[in-house]
């Protein structure tokens, strides 16, 4: 059998300018590589802040490279060029609320600003699509918070 693929998108319009180094992908890659105990390949992204690169983004890990599970940090606050909800949304049947109820609920224990991210998960076909905030610091904050649910998940949708 073929390991499983994991798409890890980095959205950030500084990133790509190359202003500002990506540390979110590095940190959602070395998170999953403690916790998976099966064997597993990293299909990394880096894209800007506009909705249709988002989408393309998404559906390309999706359909064409085959990823069972999406994560991506970054574009989930308030800000007019934070639109990752929104492009993971429109490209996913099925929204999965409780991911960013619960993923908020524990960050608010760390930072009030917690409340400002609208971060969500879908599901498009046989993906899941996890969205996680830019802060480095919340990969594992929020994935803690989450993972137990994640493999069940990829199993129910398969
Ligand atoms: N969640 C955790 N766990 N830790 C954080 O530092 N930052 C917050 C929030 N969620 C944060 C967090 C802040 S300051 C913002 S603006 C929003 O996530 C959205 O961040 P984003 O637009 O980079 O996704």
């Amino acid at each position: 059998m073929s390991d499983i693929r994991i798409g890890i998108v980095t959205v950030s319009d500084r990133a790509c300018r190359g202003e500002y180094e990506d540390r979110g992908g590095p940190a959602i890659h070395d998170y999953l590589g403690e916790v998976l105990s099966c064997s597993w390949d990293a299909v990394p992204r880096l894209v800007p802040d506009t909705i249709a690169e988002i989408q393309d983004c998404i559906v390309q890990l999706c359909d064409v490279e085959g990823c069972c599970l999406v994560i991506t940090t970054g574009g989930t606050g308030p800000a007019k060029r934070d639109v990752t909800p929104e492009a993971t949304e429109a490209v996913c049947d099925k929204i999965l609320p409780g991911f960013g109820e619960r993923m908020r609920e524990v960050s608010l224990e760390k930072v009030p600003t917690a409340i400002l991210s609208r971060q969500t998960a879908a599901i498009r076909g046989s993906s899941l699509i996890v969205n996680l905030p830019g802060k480095p610091s919340a990969i594992a904050e929020c994935l803690d918070a989450v993972f137990p649910a994640i493999p069940y998940c990829i199993d129910l949708i398969d």
